[in-house]
């Protein structure tokens, strides 16, 4: 679902908040609630973990707390809930690495095309709390720390009714990109024509042709229905851009230390769930856009898109020196990790 103007969105939010009130009470006792919101439908891996994690602390902790999850963008875009967020009007969110560039520059670097050699690489870098602690905590004074991050899988390009084999094929075509400088600095690169929008608008726009086509993962063309309208998936594998769940700093600093532990084994929940789940959704969209949506699988040489996007590394890497380190530690998964074989999607 779309929040069409801000009033529809001021009326949800507000109803969910005076439930909050009717919904926390058992007896006499009061119970907090703690509210999540994310932007992916019911079907997503995303709302499988959450749901795991919800049942979890349910179980451990419902004396006190009461989870509730928010799907569909009913409180917002990304960007809306990391403000909620940020403020403590709710207490999590997921939110795409990508807008929260915007947020702290540090997040900039999990943004930047073809920085993983493979699928292996991506994930034991995001497993590496080391490397992951200067990004993840550079928006503490912002208000808000990611917790844990979430597979999104591979962003690869796909449009209505053009094949992209090489960068030469996005020339005047105008692409949906995420919300962040580096997205529209990499499409500029590419060739085509960035259209920065936030998630919930792609579909209508695809539909009534304001843009020619979109770039994410295979899980857009069956949950958001985005196959319906595009007919041409290509794998140039660009991007593997994570999704951070974050939380309100308030609300994770006036957890017990018991209690924190208790969510900490509640996220370690969420993320295994939903890397588990992630395999088949991605699997079950692939076969419904072939069988049921009409949709072609391409697989161009991916070294023209990298040739004409890795200027960017070292034009992050000059305006955050500081990041260096951390690019360091991901090249060296990067030689680990090196081949790739199971690069997620492509081939299936
Ligand atoms: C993926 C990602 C979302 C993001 C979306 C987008 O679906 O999981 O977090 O919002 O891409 O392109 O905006």
């Amino acid at each position: 679902m779309r929040i069409s103007s801000k009033t529809a969105l001021t009326a949800v939010v507000v109803l969910v908040f005076s439930c909050t009130v009717l919904c926390g009470c058992t007896g006499n006792q009061e119970r907090r609630i703690i509210r999540i919101g994310h932007n992916q439908s019911t079907n997503h891996p995303s709302h499988i973990g959450l749901t795991a994690f919800r049942e979890f602390i349910n179980d451990e902790l419902g004396d006190r707390y009461v989870v509730e999850v928010y799907p569909s963008e009913l409180l917002g875009s990304q960007t809306d809930m990391v403000q909620l967020t940020q403020t403590g009007a709710i207490d999590f969110c997921i939110a795409s690495n990508a807008i929260l560039e915007t947020f702290s520059k540090n997040y900039s670097i999990f943004n930047l095309p073809y920085l993983f050699s493979s699928q292996e690489a991506y994930h034991a870098a995001m497993e590496d709390s080391i490397l992951t602690e200067q990004i993840f905590m550079s928006t503490k004074n912002a208000g808000f720390t990611t917790v844990t991050w979430l597979d999104a899988g591979t962003r690869n390009f796909y449009t209505i009714n053009k094949p992209i084999l090489s960068p030469a094929d996005l020339k005047g075509l105008k692409i949906r990109v995420q919300q962040s400088p580096t997205n529209i600095e990499m499409m500029r690169l590419l060739g085509g024509s960035a259209t920065p929008m936030g998630f919930g608008e792609v579909y209508t726009s695809l539909q009534s042709g304001i843009i020619d086509g979109a770039e994410n993962n295979e899980l857009a063309l069956r949950d958001n229905g985005h196959g319906d309208v595009c007919k041409y998936y290509s794998y140039d594998m660009h991007q593997m851009i994570p999704d951070l769940l974050i939380g309100n700093n308030t609300f994770l600093e006036e957890l017990s230390e018991d209690e924190r532990m208790i969510f900490e084994r509640g996220f370690a929940i969420l993320n295994e769930t939903q890397r588990r789940a992630w395999i088949e959704g991605v699997e079950d969209s692939i076969r419904n856009a072939k069988e049921n949506q009409g949709v072609t699988f391409l697989y161009p040489d991916t070294k023209p898109f990298q040739d004409a996007v890795l200027p960017l590394h070292a034009s992050v890497l000059s305006q955050l020196p500081e990041l260096q380190t951390v690019y360091d530690m991901i090249q060296e998964y990067n030689k680990q990790y090196d081949k790739g074989d199971s690069e997620e999607g492509a081939g299936t």
